[in-house]
């Protein structure tokens, strides 16, 4: 049928460089998760071997690339961006991406935020504030400085302790994340629960889960948090909050200290219906779920050339892909294949 000047215009397609992320389980993605390295200045045992290899240099996104990426999801519609690991703070000049994802805030982007173990939050937690950080997620799993150094086979607790403090004198709210861990710190939940919420800090646990090359160790490890709830019960009140992150987590209020304890159970409970992100790697691989092995490479498209549509094809082919969920339970009964990646690959 011929259109002539007196109908109306047509409704503009929306451009799939707008066009908002629903999967085809009809969830919305408005969140991502950016590795912007595999190295870390730790080797928890439970993330990575001793004498892990760490992929080339030439291997990842450039911080360029990596604001470009954050920027094409935000026109997409993603609101919120962790920067992950590895550990974030280690790659260099990571700063100048923070102050380049910073300018995303005008182009709405509601909330920056990072994973780190700490350790160099002394050095950088000022200028992250600066750059419109307003949270950090510390991941802590002891207090005992001694057990600090077995579990991250170096790390020293005190440099954390001295980041935690930085980042709470620079203005942000951290959180604490603690993996539980048989036969490590089963002893250590009500003190570190106690520890946290005094500093005004609230506290989620999290399950060890079976990644990495040696997964079949972390099940050895590996502790219900029904056991971490028991623990907590002996000397703390514990009711169902009210607070939704927009995360995995279920959340307590704790009657004595006034804070919060999440728990994170990838094994004994299922979080995936209400899935609002997506993860990318430091080398551009599109993972949409945390416990599937498939992906999409996105360093293709965003080298193959300086337009984004390539780019939007490739996000729009992973989402509608991404799965319902994760099959950790049947990975650990050993029907399936673990997804080999570690933690580090996708930074939790
Ligand atoms: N299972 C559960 N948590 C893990 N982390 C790293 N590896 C694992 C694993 N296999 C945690 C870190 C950090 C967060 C990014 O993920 O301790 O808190
Ligand atoms: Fe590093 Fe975090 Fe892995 Fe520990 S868990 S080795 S701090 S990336």
């Amino acid at each position: 049928m011929r259109r002539d000047q007196f109908d109306p215009p047509l409704p503009a397609a929306q451009s799939p460089a707008s066009a908002p992320l629903v999967d085809s389980h009809a969830r919305r993605i408005d969140y991502i998760r950016l590795s912007v390295t595999d190295r870390c200045n730790y080797r928890c045992v439970y993330c990575m071997s001793e004498n892990m290899n760490f992929l080339p240099k030439a291997d990842l996104l450039t911080l360029e690339e990596l604001e470009r990426l954050a920027s094409a999801f935000v026109a997409r519609g993603v609101r919120k961006i962790r920067i992950t690991g590895g550990e974030p703070l280690v790659r260099r000049n990571v700063m100048s991406l923070f102050r380049g994802l910073s300018r995303l805030f005008e182009r709405g982007l509601n909330e920056l935020t990072l994973t780190t173990n700490g350790a160099l939050l002394a050095r950088f937690a000022e200028e992250l504030a600066d750059c419109g950080v307003r949270r950090v997620n510390v991941s802590l799993d002891t207090l005992d400085a001694q057990k600090f150094r077995a579990l991250t086979r170096w790390g020293d607790l005190a440099q954390v302790l001295a980041g935690v403090e930085a980042a709470r004198a620079a203005g942000l709210k951290v959180k604490i994340n603690c993996v539980a861990l048989k036969g490590a710190n089963e002893d250590e939940f009500l003190p570190l629960v106690e520890w946290a919420h005094g500093l005004g800090m609230d506290l989620t646990f999290i399950e060890v889960m079976p990644l990495g090359e040696d997964a079949a160790h972390n099940i050895e490890s590996f502790l219900p948090l029904d056991a971490v709830a028991a623990a907590l019960a002996e000397g703390l009140t514990l009711s169902p909050s009210t607070h939704a992150s927009g995360g995995p987590a279920q959340h307590f209020d704790v009657a004595e200290t006034g804070g919060r304890v999440g728990f994170i159970t990838p094994l004994s409970q299922h979080f995936c219906d209400s899935c609002n992100r997506v993860r990318v790697t430091c080398t551009g691989a599109l993972y949409t779920c945390l416990g599937q092995e498939d992906h999409i490479d996105l360093r293709g498209p965003l080298r193959a050339s300086p337009d984004d549509a390539a780019l939007h094809a490739a996000i729009d082919e992973a989402l509608r892909r991404k799965p319902r969920g994760h099959d950790f339970v049947a990975q650990w009964a050993g029907q399936m294949a673990p997804a080999r990646r570690p933690m580090s690959m996708t930074g939790g």
